[in-house]
């Protein structure tokens, strides 16, 4: 048996009460212990209080101290990861005035990572999966979502759930099918074929090989209808898959409603929501997965409704949505900051929003996203004084240290000091020679 007392931070935000999604004004209420200490055995909390009375009950635990902040481990309950090279064309296209949908029209957009990532062999998406996850990691992140959907036919789409399944980058990883992202350019003329494919060909072999825990569908105008996104999601549904939904990203099309309707965990995106979707979502379980760097990358106005959402007693999670067209962004915190600058969230719905109900986004409510008796012990260190400082500071990484089931991670570079950092030393992680 190992024990370790982790003493000495200035809080330890705890995220303790019940093992599911915090909902409505649910969300504000945080738990912080000051001068906090957590004992960790065999991977699992055990304790949590404070310094002066762990140190006391557990007198033969090994002790290490800690300077700052202690969260539990961040869970970005949705990205697309796996892919190969950013679209530095379409983000200059962007630049010039030409909007996501028009740039995918002319040739960039989903269709061109699609392109990237069919010629691409397995060992070389697993290599730049891998250097990013660990970026990810070292912006505090311990759990993470990752979607296939640049693959669009069913070797692809294996080829993008293998990368996941292999990868060792360090992070929890959480594989959902998006098999329904976009119809490939093969299927342009039938699209409906392509929805038969997903569910007659990749379906059954996602569940066959265990490849995936979700699946997901781009419910959008001119992308995939609620009718079709409907009938993927019903036959995940009945191979035992569970469901999330890309629901009302940037037009509305009912795709909350569905979402709640079929008992989806998750909701994601939401910035063209409608009153009636906001309805569905407070009345369910699902999860309403906002992600607000997806809408300040595109230039769009208009950010999801989190304040309604949460005023009427939805529960809502933040998530970055990494992605090379619409979302390159690894930080967790920044979420909070925009969370809170955009979103209209409270600090503490922000930090609930990236640890428990990001874990119930991913289904994980009873394991991760609390310090709590029984929860794994993926822990983050911040260097702050103050929780509050998580989604004030932006622009820097104050991720300190961070702990996978109890085990202190390597990080890519440690910070110098309180707030500023080194910030030469990364790892190349966007290029390789093809990009
Ligand atoms: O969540 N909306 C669809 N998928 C991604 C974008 C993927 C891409 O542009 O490559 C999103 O925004
Ligand atoms: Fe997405």
């Amino acid at each position: 048996m190992s024990e370790t007392l982790l003493i000495g931070a200035s809080q330890v935000v705890t995220c303790r009460g019940p093992a599911r999604a915090r909902r409505g004004h649910e969300m504000a209420e945080l738990d912080v212990v000051p001068h906090g200490a957590v004992l960790v055995r065999d991977g699992i909390v055990a304790d949590v209080g404070s310094t002066a009375d762990l140190r006391t009950k557990y007198q033969n635990a090994t002790v290490e101290e800690i300077d700052g902040v202690l969260f539990p481990g961040f869970v970005d309950g949705h990205t697309h990861a796996v892919f190969g090279a950013p679209r530095l064309a379409d983000h200059e296209r962007r630049a010039r005035g030409i909007d996501y949908k028009a740039i995918a029209e002319a040739g960039g957009g989903i269709l061109s990572s699609v392109d990237d990532v069919r010629r691409r062999e397995k060992r070389d998406l697993s290599a730049l999966t891998d250097s990013r996850l660990k970026m990810l990691l070292r912006h505090g992140t311990t759990t993470v979502e990752v979607k296939s959907g640049y693959g669009l036919a069913l070797e692809h789409e294996v080829k993008q759930l293998e990368v996941i399944a292999e990868s060792d980058a360090g992070p929890h990883l959480v594989a959902t099918f998006l098999g329904a992202h976009e119809v490939p350019l093969e299927y342009r003329d039938d699209r409906d074929a392509y929805v038969e494919i997903v569910i007659n060909e990749m379906l059954p072999e996602v569940e066959r090989r265990r490849l995936a825990r979700f699946c997901d569908v781009f419910c959008e105008p001119g992308v995939f209808t609620p009718a079709q996104s409907r009938r993927v999601l019903v036959e995940a549904q009945r191979r035992g898959l569970g469901l999330k939904l890309h629901a009302d990203e940037l037009d509305g099309s009912g795709g909350a409603e569905l979402a709640a309707q079929l008992g989806a965990v998750s909701a994601d995106h939401l910035a063209a929501i409608s009153s009636a979707g906001i309805d569905a979502l407070s009345d369910a379980d699902t999860v309403a997965v906002l992600l607000p760097g997806t809408m300040m990358f595109l230039g769009r106005p208009g950010h999801a409704p989190a304040r309604q959402l949460i005023d009427r007693g939805a529960a809502v999670a933040l998530a970055t949505d990494f992605n090379p067209g619409s979302s390159p962004g690894m930080s967790l915190p920044l979420m909070t900051t925009m969370g809170v600058s955009q979103l209209r969230m409270l600090p503490s719905e922000a930090v609930i929003a990236i640890t428990v109900n990001g874990a119930a986004a991913v289904g994980e409510a009873g394991r991760i996203g609390q310090i709590s008796p029984g929860f794994r012990a993926d822990l983050v260190l911040v260097a702050i004084r103050d929780w509050r400082e998580l989604s004030y500071w932006f622009g820097v990484n104050s991720v300190s240290r961070v702990w996978l089931a109890g085990v202190p991670c390597p990080l890519a570079q440690a910070p110098l000091n309180y707030c500023f950092y080194r910030i030469c030393g990364y790892p190349v992680f966007f290029h390789d020679d093809q990009t």
